[in-house]
């Protein structure tokens, strides 16, 4: 069953800055169309990564999945209900840390598990997720006193946590140094792989949606349409090098965000 349908969606915004030049009256404001007749349809379990150019629509796109953002035209169906505000089954990774600063670790994966009325299970929960993304020694450390790629974990023990059936990821590696960007996209691999929860990632790294996705988008600049849809039917772990087909893809990709990979 397909859980998330993307219908014929376009999204544009109000440009209030556009100024007259050299003293002229502000001009009216104009509308830059930045998602154009965009559609698509995720299966559950999918994990599908998205990649597109800088400003091409990529966050917009995921706010509008989240509930945060609406379509200008078209519509987003999670489930066949149309998206009209946040859902409880779909959680957002923030771009940048989401943790509460003056929060535990502990207290801010409780945050999500409110509703939970027996304190046994409610503890066993939050153990459990700490648990899996390996912070069991730090629930009580603040997250200033973590690195950024625990950070960047407890935030997924936060959004796994709550259960979502759709986990929607918008460049969660960003700022982290290289190994620990390759440490944390193991660990949304293996959670992925355990959990087979929906997940939409938009990063900006090729590899990473070649070594992680079942699926790979990519984008055009704006305003933006779905340039490539296809799937890597390819087992995990994936060594790029080493597969004929992904370097393929991978050049193709590059091509395709106007970069020449080989220099
Ligand atoms: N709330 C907003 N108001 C006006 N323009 C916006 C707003 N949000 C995004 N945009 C514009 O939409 C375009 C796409 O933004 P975004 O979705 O953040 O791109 P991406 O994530 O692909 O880099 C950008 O040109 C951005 O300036
Ligand atoms: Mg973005």
């Amino acid at each position: 069953m397909s859980i998330i349908q993307i219908n014929n969606l376009k999204k544009s915004f109000v440009d209030r800055r556009r100024r007259g030049r050299n003293g002229e009256a502000p001009r009216p404001n104009s509308e830059i169309l930045v998602l154009n007749d965009i559609n698509l349809e995720f299966a559950e379990g999918e994990l599908v990564c998205i990649l597109g150019p800088s400003g091409c629509g990529k966050s917009t796109l995921l706010r509008m999945i989240a509930g945060f953002d609406h379509p200008t035209e078209g519509e987003v169906l999670i489930d066949n209900e149309r998206v009209t505000k946040p859902r409880s089954d779909s959680i957002f990774v923030f771009q940048h840390s989401g943790l509460l600063p003056w929060m535990t670790v502990w207290e801010n994966v409780e945050l999500g598990l409110r509703h939970v009325k027996d304190l046994k299970k409610k503890q066993e929960t939050i153990q459990e997720y700490i648990e899996m993304v390996e912070l069991d020694r730090f629930e009580h450390h603040y997250p200033h006193q973590l690195s950024g790629g625990m950070a960047r974990r407890a935030e997924l023990a936060r959004a796994l946590a709550v259960n979502p059936n759709t986990l929607i990821m918008d460049e969660p590696f960003n700022g982290l140094d290289y190994l620990t960007h390759m440490k944390v996209r193991e660990e949304v691999v293996n959670m992925h792989e355990f959990m087979q929860k929906t997940t939409l990632v938009v990063t900006h790294d090729i590899d990473d949606a070649l070594i992680m996705g079942d699926r790979v988008i990519v984008m055009s600049g704006r305003p933006s349409q779905v340039k490539l849809d296809t799937r890597l039917p390819y087992g995990r772990p994936r060594d790029v090098l080493k597969t004929p087909e992904l370097l393929d893809l991978r050049d193709e990709i590059f091509f395709m965000l106007g970069v020449s990979y080989v220099v």
